[in-house]
This record gives C-alpha cells, structure tokens and sequence, in this order.
C-alpha cells in the first residue's frame, strides 16, 4: 500500500494546503496529514483546534487520515508504517528550506523519500501566517480559507483580543 504523508503545522490549514492534500490524495492509497504538536513558534490554534479544522474541512475523503505528532517526523512515520513525505513548493524561495529539511530527514533515516508537488498558482503566495496577520485585523480571508472555517478564525482572534 502506497501511503503519503504530508506533514505541518496547520496553524491553520489554508485552501493552499488543502489543494495539496486533494492532489496528494489521488495518487497514492492513503494520505496522512501529520499535524505537528509542537513548533518552535507557540501556534495561535491548539493542537486539537488544528485537527478538528483539519477534520471539518476533510469530511467524508475516504483515504485521508488526519493524526497530531510531537517528536521527529521519520520517528511517527516509523510508527505508521510511512516512508514516503510528500510536501508542497509555492516558489523558489521554499526550496532550500525544504531541500534541507529533505536531507535532514534522510539523515535520520535512509529509507525515507521527499516528494514535491508544485503548489497551484493561485496558492503560491499563500501561508498559514499570511491568513492569521490578515484575520487578527478583521482582513478578508475569503478565497484563502475553506469558506467552512472563516467564522471560526475570525472568532479565535476576538478571543484572544478579549
Ligand atoms: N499552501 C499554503 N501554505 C503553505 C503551503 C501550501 N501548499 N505549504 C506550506 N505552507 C506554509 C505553511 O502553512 C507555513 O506557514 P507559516 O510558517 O506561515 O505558519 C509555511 O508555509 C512553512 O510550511 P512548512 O515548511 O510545511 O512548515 P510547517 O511549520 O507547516 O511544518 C514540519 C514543518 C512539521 C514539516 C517540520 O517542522 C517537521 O517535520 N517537524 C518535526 C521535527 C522534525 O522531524 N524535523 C526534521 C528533521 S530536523
């Protein structure tokens, strides 16, 4: 059985995750969105908010498997039965990150690969950041986010501005 994991931190997932993980989703038998519990940055969303948003959005996609992990990435993947990470490229300015990411991870265990999947054009200057800095002003963040968990953003900032 062919599995994918796409691994991040979600915070929160954004319509340029999600065309990666509905690509990388056709074309192998299961994809495991790996949410990172821990980054060095606090997030804004808990972990569980993370995976519910995650989960909401991914409703009903049969061969899709959403699961929080702490730790090393190659170590989760150990557990899963995983070797394969597929990650998405939204300009050049991704690839030396991701390229050293890639090799780390190859470092730590020589049997994992690192697939790249080129991030849809209308994506490519969108991230997780970009949609918390636009929604913690009351920005528009249509287009951006699955129209389903707008509200839920905006209603996390005024929260956290009370
Ligand atoms: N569409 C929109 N945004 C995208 C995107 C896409 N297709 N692909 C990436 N992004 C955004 C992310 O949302 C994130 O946004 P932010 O920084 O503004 O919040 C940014 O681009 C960086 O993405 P990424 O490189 O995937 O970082 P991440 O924080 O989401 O995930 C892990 C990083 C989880 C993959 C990595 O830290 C990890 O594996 N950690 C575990 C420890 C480990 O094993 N380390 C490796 C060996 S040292």
């Amino acid at each position: 059985m062919r599995i994918l994991v796409y691994p991040g931190s979600f915070d929160p997932v954004t319509n340029g995750h999600l065309d990666i993980i509905e690509r990388a989703a056709k074309i192998c038998d299961k994809l495991i969105v790996a949410v990172l519990v821990n980054r060095n940055k606090a997030p804004v969303f808990s972990i569980e908010e993370r995976v519910a948003l995650l989960k909401e959005v991914l409703d009903g996609k049969p061969n899709i498997e959403i699961a929080a992990f702490s730790g090393l990435l190659v170590d989760f993947m150990k557990k899963k039965g995983a070797n394969t990470i597929i990650k998405g490229l939204r300009a050049v300015s991704d690839f030396e990150y991701e390229f050293q990411m890639a090799l780390l991870n190859k470092h730590l265990d020589n049997n994992i690969e690192t697939l790249f999947m080129m991030t849809g054009i209308n994506y490519s200057y969108l991230s997780s950041s970009a949609v918390r800095e636009l929604a913690s002003h009351g920005g528009n963040i249509k287009g951006l986010v699955p129209d389903i968990i707008i509200d839920r953003i905006y209603k996390k900032f005024e929260e956290n501005r009370k």
